[in-house]
């Protein structure tokens, strides 16, 4: 194998791009839930991480935005983050949304936006600038003053990763955003969330069951079973991988067909 030439020109090293976990372990007393699990997403990429129940992709996403002690090593952007606050990192543009939506109850929708944006570090004026820039991309405008706490589900689900994409984030990490909608608002919520890395330049990671969604949104994917990586690559390599076809028909999704990566998923690429 070629050696790197050296040359007498001093050269910076390339900054490493991207929200990087390396070597993550998580133990919880006897069990160890993420066993050096590494993973990486891009700016302007969407990676999906995919699993059954009980697999570790909550804990994971724990790990990356700060929520949850771990071995190993996350950094952003090449710069070492391990060990940073939820607070700090939500400061350097890591976000996430909660498998079970937390909204601000006692506030409306525009204020859920801008207390999101309070809370990333923005002012009171960025603040409002920003929340009206969210309720019109994501078509939630004719709510602004709506009581976030009545809102129907679908929209509930909405304003959720809407509050994620607060103060230009650079990278989001979305924990089951399409969990509980039907096939039109999965659509929905999948053309939407197609166009958040172009429109935010941000790095998304989708933690999806809905496979539907998780195959046609998404440029990589990375699968864990039982704390640990089965596999990773594009959606199609995934999908006939025999590892993860085993590990998600052994699972739950032998009641749940649609569950198995690729059940009944057309042939479609992100970009077709
Ligand atoms: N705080 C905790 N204390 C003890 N065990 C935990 C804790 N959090 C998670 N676990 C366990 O770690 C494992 C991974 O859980 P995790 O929530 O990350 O899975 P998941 O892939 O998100 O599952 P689901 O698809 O059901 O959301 C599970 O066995 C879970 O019971
Ligand atoms: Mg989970």
């Amino acid at each position: 194998m070629a050696h790197p030439v050296t040359t007498q020109t001093a050269q910076r090293p390339t900054p490493v791009q991207g929200l990087t976990a390396t070597g993550v372990t998580v133990r919880f007393a006897g069990l160890t839930a993420l066993q050096d699990v590494s993973l990486s997403v891009g700016r302007g990429e969407i990676l999906g991480l995919i699993g059954p129940n009980g697999a570790g992709k909550t804990t994971l996403t724990n790990v990356l935005t700060g929520f949850q002690r771990h071995g190993g090593a996350v950094a952003v952007d090449g710069q070492d983050v391990t060990g940073w606050s939820p607070q700090r990192l939500a400061g350097a543009g890591v976000r996430r949304t909660f498998q079970n939506v937390r909204l601000f109850t006692g506030m409306t929708v525009a204020q859920n936006l801008e207390a999101a944006a309070l809370g990333v570090g923005l002012s009171r004026t960025a603040a409002r600038t920003d929340t009206a820039a969210l309720l019109e991309r994501f078509d939630l405008s004719g709510h602004a003053d709506d009581d976030a706490a009545a809102l129907p589900y679908g929209l509930e689900r909405r304003l959720g990763v809407a509050r994620a994409l607060v103060g230009e984030p650079r990278y989001v990490v979305l924990d089951e955003p399409a969990a509980g909608l039907n096939e039109t608002e999965s659509d929905e919520l999948l053309s939407r969330l197609r166009a958040v890395p172009e429109q935010f330049g941000c790095g998304l990671v989708v933690i999806e069951h809905d496979m539907r969604l998780i195959m046609r949104l998404c440029d990589r994917l990375h699968v864990i079973d039982h704390g640990r990586t089965l596999a990773s690559g594009s959606p199609a390599d995934v999908r006939a991988n025999p590892a993860v076809i085993e590990a998600y028909l052994g699972a739950a999704a032998a009641q749940h067909p649609d569950a198995v990566p690729g059940a009944g998923v057309p042939e479609v690429t992100r970009h077709g």
